[in-house]
């Protein structure tokens, strides 16, 4: 059997949320956070040993949510070395079951409320002019931290992506107020 087999559909339930346990990943989580990125829209897929160094590596800045044995939500996350106070958000995928409760910012609240990131106070992230709804989610992370956010391009389609991907703009969201 191929480990890269789909990960079973998250079963629709009723009111589920309070039953999502939010936590950081592990080692044993990788091929489920890859699983649940290769199903999502709009999310590049990487290889398995990436998602294995995130869910080792990058463990205390990233965040997963699970519903049994199910994955339903991840937050992929690091601290740029040259910006030490700065969290740069990956990628964000939440199963279509679980979308619109909430549960993408209550992940990334979960990162950004832990005693190891209170020298955080900026929030990056790169976002397609298209992705509506990765702009809600971190316009929205704005909101709740009363943070200003600032828009530029990062990577350019034609300068960076040999025009075989849409140019990612940076958003650059801070100083957070906690
Ligand atoms: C983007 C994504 C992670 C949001 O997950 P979610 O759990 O449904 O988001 P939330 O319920 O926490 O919503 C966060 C905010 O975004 C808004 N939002 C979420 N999805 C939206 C959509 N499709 N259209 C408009 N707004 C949306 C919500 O209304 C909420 O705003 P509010 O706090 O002002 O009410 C999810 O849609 C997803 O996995 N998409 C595919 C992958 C992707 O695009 N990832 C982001 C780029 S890395």
């Amino acid at each position: 059997m191929s480990m890269f087999q789909e990960a079973p559909a998250l079963q629709e339930r009723p009111n589920t949320h309070h039953q999502i346990l939010i936590r950081q990943p592990a080692p044993d989580d990788g091929i489920a956070v890859h699983n649940l990125i290769r199903k999502s829209a709009f999310l590049d897929d990487n290889s398995l040993y990436c998602y294995l160094v995130l869910c080792t590596h990058f463990s205390e800045t990233s965040v997963i949510a699970t519903l049994g044995d199910d994955l339903a939500g991840v937050v992929t996350a690091y601290i740029p070395p040259q910006q030490p106070d700065t969290l740069f958000v990956w990628q964000v995928a939440v199963d279509t079951a679980a979308q619109g409760r909430g549960l993408a910012s209550s992940m990334l609240n979960h990162i950004l409320e832990r005693d190891t990131m209170r020298r955080i106070n900026y929030v990056e992230t790169t976002v397609t002019a298209d992705n509506h709804a990765s702009r809600a989610m971190f316009m929205s992370l704005a909101r709740r931290y009363k943070a200003q956010v600032a828009e530029s391009v990062m990577f350019d389609r034609d300068k960076h992506f040999l025009n075989l991907h849409d140019s990612e703009h940076k958003l650059r969201i801070g100083p957070l107020t906690r």
